[in-house]
C-alpha cells in the first residue's frame, strides 16, 4: 500500500495490464496465459499465433475458448482454414471468435477470401490467426503477436 504526498493513503485500484505488443510463451505456460489475456479482451483485437508445428498455437486457441465460455470443441482449422464460435468475453459483452489456420494458403489473397479482412478488427469480434506470419506485412498495426515456443528446454 503506498501513501501519497499529503499522507493520504492511496488507493489501490487494479488495472488490467496492458497486454505486450508480443509475448513468448511456452507450452507449459498457455493455460496461465489464456486466462490473463482473456481478462484484458474488450472486443476488436487481433492475434497473430506464431511458432513452429506443434509449438502450442492450436493449444492456445482451445485455452482462450475455454476462457471465452466457448462450449464447441475447437479443434485446428488446418483443412477448413477457418472456424468461427459465438463466444462471452469476461466484461459480459458477446462476440465472435474466429479462428484461422494460415498453413495451406498461398498468399493474402487467399486469406482475404476467407473474408478476414472484413471482420479482423471489428468491435465484438477476437481473431487468432495460426500461421500469421505468411502475411505478416499485411497485418493491421494493432495485431499482437505470440510466439510459441514449445517445450522448455
Ligand atoms: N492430439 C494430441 N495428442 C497429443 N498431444 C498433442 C495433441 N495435440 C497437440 N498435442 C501436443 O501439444 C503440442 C502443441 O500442439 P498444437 O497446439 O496443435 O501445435 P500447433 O498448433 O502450434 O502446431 C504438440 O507438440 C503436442 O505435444
Ligand atoms: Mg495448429
Amino acid at each position: 500500500m503506498g501513501y501519497l504526498q499529503n499522507g493520504v493513503q492511496s488507493i489501490n485500484i487494479p488495472i488490467q495490464p496492458p497486454m505486450k505488443q508480443t509475448s513468448l510463451v511456452t507450452l507449459n505456460d498457455i493455460p496461465k496465459f489464456a486466462k490473463q489475456l482473456a481478462n484484458t479482451l474488450k472486443g476488436g483485437e487481433i492475434l497473430a499465433l506464431i511458432g513452429p508445428l506443434g509449438a502450442g498455437k492450436t493449444t492456445f486457441a482451445k485455452a482462450l475458448g475455454k476462457e471465452l465460455n466457448i462450449k464447441h470443441k475447437i479443434t485446428s482449422p488446418t483443412f477448413t482454414l477457418m472456424h468461427s464460435f459465438a463466444a462471452k468475453l469476461k466484461q459480459g459483452k458477446p462476440a465472435t471468435l474466429y479462428h484461422l489456420d494460415l498453413y495451406r494458403t498461398k498468399n493474402f489473397r487467399e486469406a482475404k477470401a476467407l473474408g478476414l479482412n472484413e471482420f479482423w478488427g471489428q468491435p465484438r469480434t477476437v481473431t487468432l490467426i495460426e500461421w500469421a506470419d505468411k502475411i505478416g506485412r499485411h497485418l493491421p498495426k494493432k495485431t499482437k503477436k505470440i510466439i510459441f515456443t514449445g517445450h522448455e528446454k
